[in-house]
């Protein structure tokens, strides 16, 4: 019986070159609704209460061990990627010592659930078995481990694809490539794997037979049809599965209040968050750290990246908020461009056609048309009339605008910077201001009016008669 008590480890194979990926970033890197596969699994595993993880890598300054740094895992080194079999035999040098339970997974089968792996572990605890594999009945087995049963339905071994007959081939239960194994019987048998085989490959499959062989117990849990066990092998696999997690995300965050108008068409990542009551409008795309309050509305085609959206704020469609922030109330868009730190404060008006670099805008402050605000300080009730240009960058330096609380600066003004206006300070419209306004004076800087009376008349008077 289970003890309940039994040690529980991890070791999860991620060097594989991802060959069907034709790609220079292993396959476990790439990224499903935006973080590496190979994240998931972990976080399934800390779910699961294990108590230590090892980690198959490529040799060196392997990418995925960079790409995992600082988290709390052990890395075993697989020099040349032979195979999954070979892969465990270079695990076992780390293993020595253990016992109890070893879950052997592909880093690129990400969406198992925790259930799934707790009931493997289970079930060979009970058994006390040297193996237990999990698999599932495919309408399509192909690519997969074909799993071979004698009379008495025992799992007698597993079949790859490559090697497999064509009756072999029709047998629909798979291995689904979730495996553990008592680990003093793995160390034992590991070794016996060979290559001989149509692939020259060491296959953890091979196990299975091996056992059974030297009269150990393997058996299989069988589990009902389910998308979460399926492997990612290529491109065309890696979109199927990120429609289908894109799918659970939405569904999760409706179930947690928030509404989605044409669902489908809405892309969330995994590490976004949102608050209830919350409305998002088709087209919609929330990358990265992206965090969004209650009751917020997003509007079509709206695309954000790490952005902070807080309470109540509304953005109009087509806006593109990325490392920015924008402030409770605030009322942004359509077609608007925040970027790099631009800080929008409370109770804002950012309107069409205005870009914001860099800067911060001060509570009810408003630029609601067709400007440039890059490196610029701005306080709070400012009004920054239609056609505001920073002119920050001198062609070596970029340098900064300051503008004070309450100011207003008049259309079509350009601001050369460095350069600041006061607080209460007027800018008149159509001004190149490049000395700074003090506090509640008017900066003027453009040339006088000259009016001509009856000039027009005169003019088609003259083209007449060269004519
Ligand atoms: C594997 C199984 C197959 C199963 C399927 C389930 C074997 C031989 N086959 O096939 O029975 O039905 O998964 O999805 O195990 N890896 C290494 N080092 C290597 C080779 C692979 O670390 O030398 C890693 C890869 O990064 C990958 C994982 O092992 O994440 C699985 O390898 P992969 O080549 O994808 O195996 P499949 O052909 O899918
Ligand atoms: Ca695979």
């Amino acid at each position: 019986m289970s003890s309940g008590k039994e040690s529980r480890y991890a070791l999860i194979l991620a060097a594989g070159k991802g060959t069907r990926f034709r790609s220079d970033l292993p396959k476990v890197l790439h990224r499903l609704c935006g973080r590496p596969m190979i994240e998931y699994l972990l976080e399934t595993l800390s779910a699961t209460g294990i108590d230590r993880i090892f980690v198959v890598v490529g040799p060196g300054d392997d990418p995925v061990r960079q790409a995992l740094q600082g988290r709390h895992l052990d890395f075993v080194v697989q020099e040349r990627q032979l195979g999954t079999g070979h892969a465990v035999q270079c695990a076992v040098a780390a293993l020595s010592g253990l016992e109890g339970s070893l879950l052997v997974l592909y880093g690129d089968t990400p969406f198992v659930e925790p259930q799934a792996l707790e009931r493997l572990i289970q079930e060979r605890e009970e058994l006390d078995a040297d193996q237990t594999l999990l698999t599932i009945e495919l309408e399509d087995p192909t690519g997969y481990g074909r799993i071979i049963r004698d009379q008495s339905g025992r799992v007698v071994e597993v079949i790859e694809e490559k090697e497999a007959s064509p009756v072999q081939k029709r047998i629909r239960e798979i291995h689904a490539g979730f495996n553990c194994f008592k680990i003093p019987a793995l160390r034992e048998a590991v070794f016996e794997i060979r290559n001989e085989n149509q692939a020259g490959e060491y296959y953890l499959t091979d196990l299975p037979k091996i056992f059974a062989a030297r009269g150990g117990r393997v058996e299989a849990v069988l589990h009902e049809p389910s998308m979460s066990l399926l492997g990612i092998n290529d491109r065309v696999q890696l979109s199927e599965a990120d429609r289908i997690l894109r799918r659970r995300i939405r569904d999760a965050w409706m179930s947690k209040g928030v509404t989605m108008i044409n669902a489908d068409t809405i892309l969330i990542d995994s590490t976004v968050e949102i608050g209830a009551d919350s409305v998002l409008y088709p087209g919609a795309i929330l990358e990265g750290r992206t965090s969004i309050a209650s009751a917020c509305t997003i509007g079509p085609g709206c695309h954000l990246v790490d952005a902070i959206i807080e309470a109540g704020a509304r953005l109009d469609g087509y806006c593109i908020v990325r490392d920015s922030r924008i402030g409770a109330g605030s009322f942004v868009g359509p077609f608007a461009h925040l970027r790099q730190n631009a800080a929008v404060g409370e109770r804002c008006r950012v309107g069409n056609f205005v870009e914001v670099k860099q800067s911060s805008l001060g509570d009810e402050t408003k630029a609601a048309h067709l400007s440039y605000l890059g490196d610029a300080r701005i306080g709070s009730e400012v009004n920054i009339g239609a056609g505001t240009i920073t002119c920050n960058y001198d062609g070596l330096r970029k340098h900064q605008t300051q503008i004070g609380d309450g100011a207003f600066v008049g259309s079509g003004s350009q601001l050369v910077a460095p350069v600041r206006i006061g607080r209460d300070a007027y800018v008149a419209a159509g001004s190149t201001i490049t000395e700074d306004v003090p506090d509640g004076a008017l900066g003027l800087a453009r040339q006088r009016q000259i009016v001509k009376p009856g000039w027009a008349a005169e003019r088609r008077r003259k083209c007449q008669d060269e004519k």
